[in-house]
C-alpha cells in the first residue's frame, strides 16, 4: 500500500509574516493521515526549517541548479537545499520548462543531483492544451519520463512523478479523475518497465486540487497525492486537502 503524499508548491508568493501564519495553521490542524510537506522560495527555506523542525510536516525547494557549485550566479545547489533540512526538490515544473526552456535533459539531470544529495525530486510531467487536443498527452508525458528513467537508471524508484496538466494549471479547469487517472495508470506502466519497484513509487496529481476536488482525484487506484499550488497559499484550503488524502 503506498502512502499519499501532498505537497504545497508556495510558487513565488508569500512573506515572513504570511508564511508563518500559513505554516502554524496547517501544522495546528494536523496530524494527517498522508505525509505532508511544503515547497517554498529560496529565502524562506531556513525560516520554514525553523519551523517546521520536528514537527510532521516536511519542507523542500522549488528548483535547483544542476551543477555541483561554481560560477552560476543566481542558482542554488542540491547540496545547499539539503544543508536546510529539504526533503524534496519540484524539478521540471512546467513553468521552469515554459519560462526558463527547461529542457527534458536538464530536468534529468537535475533529478539526478538532487538524488545524489538525498533530496527527492518531485518531478512534473504535463501536457499543453495543444498537446492534449492534438491526441499528444501519451507521447509527451512518456517522452519527459524517458529522459529521467534513462539518466537515473534503476534509481528511478526512489523519485516521485507529478502529473501536471500545463491547462490545468492555475486555471481552475482540472483534469477529471478519469482523465488524470488515465495518465497516471500509463506512467506506471513506463515506471514499470525501468523498475520493479514502481509499484512502491508515489505518482502526484496537479492542477487546480481544490478541497471539492481532492477527494475525488486522491480516490483514483494511481494517484498517491497532489502537488497543490494555489490552495496551499490558504490554511484551510490546504488543510481540507491534506485530510482528503487517506
Ligand atoms: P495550481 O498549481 O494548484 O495552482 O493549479 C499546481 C502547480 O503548479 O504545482
Amino acid at each position: 500500500m503506498r502512502r499519499k503524499l501532498v505537497v504545497g508548491n508556495w510558487k513565488m508568493n508569500g512573506n515572513r509574516l504570511t508564511n508563518t501564519e500559513l505554516l502554524a495553521g496547517v501544522e495546528e490542524a494536523g496530524p494527517y493521515t498522508a505525509d505532508v510537506a511544503v515547497c517554498a522560495p529560496f529565502p524562506y527555506l531556513s525560516e520554514v526549517a525553523l519551523s517546521l523542525q520536528a514537527k510532521r510536516i516536511g519542507w523542500g525547494a522549488q528548483d535547483c541548479s544542476a551543477h555541483e557549485s561554481g560560477a552560476y550566479t543566481g542558482e542554488v545547489s542540491a547540496e545547499m537545499l539539503a544543508e536546510f533540512g529539504c526533503r524534496f526538490v519540484i524539478v521540471g515544473h512546467s513553468e521552469r520548462r515554459a519560462y526558463h526552456a527547461e529542457s527534458d535533459q536538464l530536468v534529468a539531470d537535475k533529478a539526478k543531483i538532487a538524488l545524489k544529495h538525498n533530496l527527492t525530486p518531485i518531478v512534473c510531467v504535463g501536457e499543453t492544451l495543444a498537446e492534449r487536443e492534438a491526441n499528444q498527452t501519451d507521447a509527451i508525458v512518456k517522452r519527459q519520463m524517458s529522459a529521467v528513467i534513462h539518466t537515473l537508471g534503476h534509481c528511478i524508484s526512489q523519485i516521485v512523478v507529478a502529473y501536471e496538466p500545463v491547462w490545468a494549471i492555475g486555471t481552475g479547469l482540472t483534469a477529471t479523475p478519469e482523465q488524470a487517472q488515465a495518465v497516471h495508470a500509463l506512467l506506471r506502466v513506463q515506471l514499470h518497465a525501468a523498475t520493479p519497484k514502481s509499484d512502491q513509487m508515489q505518482i502526484l496529481y496537479g492542477g487546480s486540487v481544490k478541497p471539492d476536488n481532492a477527494a475525488a482525484l486522491f480516490s483514483q487506484p494511481d494517484i498517491d497525492g497532489g502537488l497543490i499550488g494555489g490552495a496551499s497559499l490558504k490554511a484551510a484550503d490546504f488543510v481540507a486537502i491534506c485530510r482528503a488524502a487517506r
